[in-house]
């Protein structure tokens, strides 16, 4: 068997590639370890920068997302008793962020690549890599898969990353002091916007799918499980977190799913290693609370689609070998950025009293000077 570009992982990184790819007339084949109902009902981020959903329109998969997705034209700060808005309209114009959830991301794109008859695999077992730096090949469940080049796009926890000889990549890592317990919720928003609280008793978002379920998240101890949480607590949790501002009552509701998601940052360098290139969470992840991690998969599936299509086109690997220096770039924007607002947002043991009228102080700047809550503005929609 022999493909030009053998796909490892088929979340939104690998299945937006290999549609880009087709779209191109590269082939490719899609290595999927998990079934497809694990991956489509798969809970995880809902926030997509204009610049994702431009790349998804664009590929012929956005028509649910134009119709389902929910346009957002700010946010809302909440801490001190008090609401803030940070309003992109006025500060960022033009430009938006659209909530839908990464499963329906996944499911459209699941259903684009079948109809054009694309090469998916689910289920497929001990995927390993070989010969990344001369004729590279896949192997899995008895079979060879040769392929021209190959794109890890298998999450943080795949294979990929892990195949290229020690010492070659630089990992740059940052844990943090807690984690993320996310709820999907059958209730209706209590609110049109998204709103990140900071308290005391630690920071909570509420976010939404549809105008029927909610996405909530709250901070928790890094060691924390789910199982630590039953449902009243949760609401009673939200309750005390959300409602910290006059005349807003948290509504609640049947809670569908609960999930514990460490908090973490992580940068590969370089995303490449001889015809292997990694791209999203294989590469780099990011603490949730920019909501940047799909939208820097996506960015790198475009660089990497230019890329690809350059070099079967045309011969040329000039684009292919600056690849992992185009992405760096706006992976360490997201980055910092994602630091950035854990750490306003957040509470950390470690921090005094001290450090607690820094970080209020800061939250205040930034919903108060025009310069800072453009900062905020532009890197949240996300940057060009
Ligand atoms: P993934 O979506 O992880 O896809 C990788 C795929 O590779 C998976 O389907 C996996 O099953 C498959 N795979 C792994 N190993 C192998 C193997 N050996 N062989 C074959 N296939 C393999 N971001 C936000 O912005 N907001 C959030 O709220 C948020 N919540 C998250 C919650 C969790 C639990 C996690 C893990 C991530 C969350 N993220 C969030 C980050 C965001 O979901 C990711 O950045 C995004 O999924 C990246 O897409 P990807 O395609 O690179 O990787
Ligand atoms: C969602 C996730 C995020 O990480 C975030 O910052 C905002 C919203 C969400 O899943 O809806």
């Amino acid at each position: 068997m022999r493909t030009q570009v053998g796909i490892i992982g088929a979340g939104p990184a690998g299945l937006l590639l290999s549609h880009l790819l087709h779209l191109r007339g590269v082939s490719s084949v899609v290595l999927e370890r998990r079934s497809r109902a694990y991956v489509e009902g798969r809970v995880r981020a809902g926030v997509l920068e204009q610049g994702t959903v431009e790349t998804l329109v664009e590929a012929g998969v956005g028509e649910r997302l134009r119709r389902e997705g929910l346009p957002h034209h700010g946010i809302e700060l909440r801490y001190g008793g008090r609401g803030h808005r940070i309003a992109f309209e006025e500060l960022v114009p033009g430009r938006t962020i659209t909530v839908y959830g990464q499963q329906e991301v996944v499911k459209d794109l699941i259903a684009a690549r079948l109809e054009a008859g694309g090469d998916v695999r689910f289920e497929v077992e001990d995927v390993a890599l070989h010969d990344l730096d001369g004729e590279p090949y896949l192997t899995f469940g008895g079979e060879r898969l040769a392929c021209d080049v190959i794109a890890g796009c298998d999450g943080f926890h795949g294979v990929s990353r892990l195949s290229v000889p020690e010492g070659v990549l630089t990992f740059h890592e940052r844990d943090y002091p807690f984690a993320w317990l996310g709820v999907l919720a059958r209730v209706a928003p209590s609110s049109d916007e998204l709103i990140y609280s900071r308290t005391e008793r630690g920071f909570a978002l509420h976010s939404m799918r549809t105008p029927e379920i909610s996405r909530f998240y709250l901070q928790v101890p890094p060691d924390a499980t789910a199982g630590e949480w039953p449902d009243e607590r949760v609401w009673a949790e939200l309750k005390a977190r959300l409602e910290t501002v006059p005349g807003f009552t948290l509504a609640t509701g049947e809670i569908l799913e609960k999930a514990v998601t460490p908090m973490r940052g992580f940068v590969t360098e370089p995303m490449q290693y001889g015809r292997l290139y990694l791209a999203g969470d294989a590469a780099h992840i990011v603490p949730p609370t920019g909501a940047k991690g799909l939208n820097l998969a996506v960015a790198d599936v475009r660089v990497l689609t230019e890329a690809l299509d350059r070099f079967f086109s045309t011969g040329s690997a000039d684009l292919l070998d600056g690849y992992s220096a185009a992405c760096l770039r706006r992976v360490w924007r997201a980055q910092h950025f994602s630091w950035w607002m854990t750490t306003l947002l957040h509470t950390f043991d470690s921090d005094d009293a001290y450090g607690r009228r820094l970080q209020l102080s800061y939250l205040d700047y930034v919903t108060s000077s025009r310069a800072a809550a453009t900062t905020l503005a532009e890197n949240y929609v996300g940057l060009p």
